[in-house]
């Protein structure tokens, strides 16, 4: 139905006759002329109807904006002031002599030029929001994406294994989506959150390297980087260690940023997970900005402070500030601005020094912290940050978690608002040794990634006595502040695996209810293993510089998780209920 594409048509083209399908993009009528914008997957190109072949001329007025269209015509070359330098077929045209519509098309109900704010309507309508270039360009962009690394993976002589959609519940932090079982009324199947055991298991089978781009499914609290449904470039190898995994993965990265956008990416750095917290209150941090949270938590150690800054001495607390080079300027609303912007974290107050002249110590300063400052608690300050007269300090004191999470946030806000974070850059970090387990309010253990994650060999032996204090071997790769994916070394003994789910009270009924395939699989000869998977979607949102996951998935859901097109989730006929054995109680 074509001989060439809409945005192949170039220059060398010229007097030859092509046939070319696709939609109508722009129309302008001249009276005499008709010129017509059409466009395909490839591009746009402009067709042009002559009045003075009237009955062809006829058939063109009636077109309209997305017409679906066949036209034959001469390619022929623009006047030079008439050439469009945005278009690559810009300095041409054809000249139309047959025309033939396909479909015709109802007024189009979204804009493709300006941005449509109204999600629902863009997602009722994706099919023709998937018509827009820069949405179709996302999507061409992550399918050379994984073509990329199906093709590396297979060099590098991974199998790509399918794993089961109806399984068991795989924890990975939150809530499955179940599909009820039709034959065994009341039971259902998980749709898994991660392949985790199942690639496991294939390491158990002899399956030395298996990889997978794979769908999950997550019942959690979307945000601009997180759909219900995802996908993953899962990875599993046996007999590695985690330098060696990182390694691989650090060259996988590099390939795609290079071959994509032509981007030569560094060795990345790495910091462990102490260190990440301590520097920059998260366990992603964005790397483009260069502030660092200091710790002052020893300088203010008299009881008068700890009453000053209103913090218990029972509670983990933290004293930690950021320094703002040549921040002196930000006016009294702004830091008022600022303090009600972390308040969301449950900040009391954000202190502040401003440095006028270091050289007169506490006369050279203005603060909102002057009832506990002296000059020998100002030069401490001092020394520790390094700061010089036109900085500014911001302060927080409270509970170590507040204290991370609303520095981080300042952080991030004042790197941005005052042009210090290197926007067009890449920071890719690996963050490593996590702690096995994190404390719930209620005071249990959790498993700070999932519970198969081994732990660290410098915790083994301390790991019986003192268990919430182990670190586990594993790591996390960020990349300007998106945590890109995650990993470990896995457990190959079944004995440990069994104390983790005792550590984290999972009663051993219930282990061998949920896990007893996985518990007894690795009584067979388990190699020794570790794996990782990267977030495709938010890997393909970096390499597009998509501000939304959805912007990088054909049809993706609405940020609660409802699907406007196709109107799911949706209700079942009373039957269809009955028949699943399931009743529904009405909640309200
Ligand atoms: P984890 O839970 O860290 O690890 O997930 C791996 C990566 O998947 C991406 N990701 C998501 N992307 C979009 N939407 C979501 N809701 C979402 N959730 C996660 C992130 C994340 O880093 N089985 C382990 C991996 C392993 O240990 O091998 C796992 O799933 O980029």
């Amino acid at each position: 139905m074509r001989s060439q594409y809409c945005g192949d048509i170039r220059i060398t083209h010229l007097k030859k006759i092509v046939k070319l399908s696709g939609w109508v993009h722009k129309i302008r009528n001249l009276g005499k002329f008709i010129f017509i914008d059409i466009r395909d997957w490839t591009g746009i190109v402009q067709i042009i109807f002559e009045s003075n072949n009237s009955v062809l001329f006829k058939k063109a007025v009636v077109l309209r904006h997305e017409f679906c269209i066949q036209i034959i015509g001469i390619v022929q070359e623009r006047l030079p002031k008439n050439n469009n330098i945005k278009l690559k077929t810009g300095n041409i045209e054809i000249l139309v002599h047959k025309l033939k519509i396909f479909n015709k098309s109802n007024p189009i109900p979204i804009s493709y030029i300006n941005e449509n704010k109204d999600l629902d309507i863009n997602l009722k309508y994706r099919y023709l929001y998937l018509r827009r270039s820069e949405i179709l360009k996302n999507i061409q962009t992550r399918s050379a994406i994984t073509h990329l690394i199906r093709n590396i993976m297979q060099k590098n002589k991974f199998l790509d294994i399918e794993t089961p959609i109806l399984t068991k519940s795989t924890p990975e932090g939150a809530r499955d989506y179940l599909v009820p079982s039709r034959n065994y009324p009341g039971k259902f199947y998980a749709l898994p959150q991660s392949p985790q055991l199942f690639k496991q298991l294939l390491m158990i089978s002899g399956i030395d390297r298996y990889y997978q781009i794979v769908k999950c499914f997550r019942d959690e609290d979307l945000r601009s980087d997180r759909q219900p449904e995802f996908t993953q470039i899962d990875i599993e190898i046996s007999f590695i260690n985690s330098i060696k995994i990182r390694k691989f993965i650090e060259k996988l990265i590099i390939s795609i940023w290079l071959k994509i956008i032509n981007v030569k990416l560094n060795k990345f750095p790495i910091l462990s997970y102490e260190e990440s917290m301590n520097d920059y209150g998260t366990d992603k941090p964005d790397l483009r900005n260069p502030i660092k949270i200091i710790d002052i938590s020893n300088i203010f150690i008299e009881k008068k402070h700890i009453l000053f800054f209103e913090i218990n001495n029972k509670d983990n607390t933290r004293i930690a500030l950021l320094c703002i080079s040549q921040g002196n300027y930000l006016s009294r609303k702004k830091i008022d601005y600022y303090t009600s912007y972390i308040k969301q974290y449950g900040v009391k107050k954000l202190f502040y020094i401003k440095i006028k002249k270091i050289e007169l110590g506490c006369q050279g300063i203005d603060t909102s912290i002057k009832k506990i400052l002296n000059d020998n608690i100002l030069i401490k300050i001092i020394n520790k940050t390094k700061a010089k007269n036109g900085d500014i300090l911001f302060f927080i004191a409270d509970k170590i978690e507040i204290v991370n999470k609303a520095m981080s946030t300042l952080r991030l806000k004042l790197g941005e608002d005052l042009k210090i974070t290197e926007m067009l850059t890449w920071k890719p970090v690996w963050i490593i040794n996590f702690p096995l387990f994190m404390k719930e309010k209620e005071g249990n253990l959790s498993s700070m990634h999932h519970p198969f994650t081994a732990i660290h060999k410098k915790n083994i032996k301390t790991f019986y006595n003192t268990p919430e204090k182990s670190i586990s071997d594993s790591y996390d790769l960020v990349i300007n502040g998106y945590e890109i994916g995650g990993g470990s070394v896995r457990i190959h003994d079944h004995k440990i695996q069994e104390k983790i789910f005792d550590l984290i009270g999972i009663s051993r009924s219930v282990q061998i209810e949920k896990f007893g395939f996985l518990l007894e699989a690795l009584q067979y000869g388990a190699p020794p293993h570790a794996g990782i998977a990267l977030g495709l979607d938010r890997i393909v949102m970096l390499l597009t510089n998509s501000k939304n996951i959805r912007d990088v998935i054909a049809f993706p859901k609405t940020t609660s998780a409802i699907c406007p097109m196709t109107n799911s989730p949706s209700v079942l006929q009373k039957d269809i209920l009955k028949e699943l054995g399931i009743k529904i109680i009405d909640n309200k």
